[in-house]
């Protein structure tokens, strides 16, 4: 063996492994739709937001094109514009803030926990002050399951239902997680999510999906999703976008939802390996952790918008210190300890 040679790649998200292994399911779900030719709104979109439905617990899904779409919907429904601020957490994907930024109200950025990376509702309370104090109406918040670990959500909700605010949860990358016994999806007032392939239920393209039991939030968010039709298909009665999930990534994701719980298991087994590769660099005082290098209240399009009191340390912090390392439900443990040899060698070096 040349002893030169650069070992292989380790893929970051090994999307390959997850399509040989469905294999067949998936080209026998694509050939049917070419069959049927109901690209858009056919059988499969109902089937899967049924689907959906019966994992997540929630009384309703309305599936959409991405997960943006999913936050800009559901803060489209409520009406949310200008005067109101919508509370988020500023180390998080730029999305979350910008579907608020895009409603025409204003992101107000609060602080993350430094052990879950999820907002903290001490900041989130700060924040509401400071909304106030720039004579905006806080309507809603925004907490974020980031990297798969859900939101405290009940500390969130105390918070929220005492400035009567709605929660909307970002599940985006925390899909398929549960709190306190309950899946995301089934938790605050609405939930988004993304199936972009990387996240951990992904389709071939982009997609994303809603989560609510709010029926009339439902009704309200078909009808944004096609332009804002009313009963009438010629009448639109709001503004609304062309928000929808096309037929042939709703059945990839039939396919992949039955092999989701499975993959979930997967997953937890990865992190568990990773949780005793933390805790021997923590035990040598080296911490690990994730990314967002800039926290979307240092990035440029967002530094005009407010932020709690007192500041963000915690985020401004975890995006100067945290690094990600390859995580997917098809990560074997050869490779994975080739993957925490290398970082030890490059900590001890
Ligand atoms: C936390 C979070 N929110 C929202 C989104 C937006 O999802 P999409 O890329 O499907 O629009 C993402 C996706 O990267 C995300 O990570």
């Amino acid at each position: 063996m040349n002893q030169h040679m650069p070992p292989n790649p380790v893929p970051f998200i090994d999307i390959g492994a997850q399509r040989r292994r469905l294999g067949k399911s998936i080209d026998e779900a694509v050939a049917r739709v070419l069959a049927h030719c109901q690209f858009i709104n056919g059988p499969e979109v109902t089937e899967l937001e049924a689907r959906l439905a019966e994992f997540s617990g929630a009384k309703h899904v309305v599936s959409c094109a991405s997960g943006t779409d999913a936050l800009l919907m559901v803060l489209m429904a409520k009406g949310i514009g200008r005067g109101d601020a919508v509370i988020c957490p500023s180390f998080t994907f730029c999305a979350t803030g910008e579907a608020v930024a895009l409603t025409g109200a204003t992101p107000v950025f609060v602080d993350v926990d430094e052990a879950t990376f999820n907002i903290d509702a001490a900041s989130l309370k700060r924040g509401i002050v400071a909304a106030k104090k720039q004579g905006l109406k806080p309507r809603a918040v925004i907490p974020v399951d980031l990297f798969g670990q859900s939101a405290d959500h009940d500390a969130i909700a105390v918070v929220a239902e005492a400035e009567g605010m709605f929660v909307l949860d970002d599940a985006a990358q925390g899909f398929g997680a549960s709190y306190k016994g309950r899946r995301l999806g089934a938790i605050g007032h609405a939930t988004a999510t993304s199936f972009f392939p990387a996240k951990p239920l992904g389709c071939f393209g982009d997609g994303g999906a809603i989560f609510t039991d709010d029926a009339e939030l439902a009704e309200t968010l078909r009808s944004i999703r096609v332009h804002g039709q009313g009963s009438d298909k010629y009448d639109n009665v709001r503004l609304g976008l062309t928000g929808r999930l096309d037929t042939m990534q709703a059945a990839i994701l039939i396919e992949k939802l039955k092999i989701f719980d499975d993959e979930i298991a997967a997953r937890n087994k990865v992190a568990e390996r990773y949780a005793r590769f933390a805790a021997a660099l923590k035990a040598q005082g080296i911490p690990t952790a994730i990314y967002y290098v800039k926290s979307m209240h240092q990035q440029t399009a967002y530094r005009d918008y407010p932020v709690a009191e007192g500041g963000l340390p915690v985020s401004e912090q975890l995006s100067d210190d945290v690094i990600s390392l390859p995580m997917h439900a098809y990560l074997d443990e050869p490779t994975q300890e080739r993957i925490i040899r290398a970082v030890r060698g490059a900590v001890s070096s």
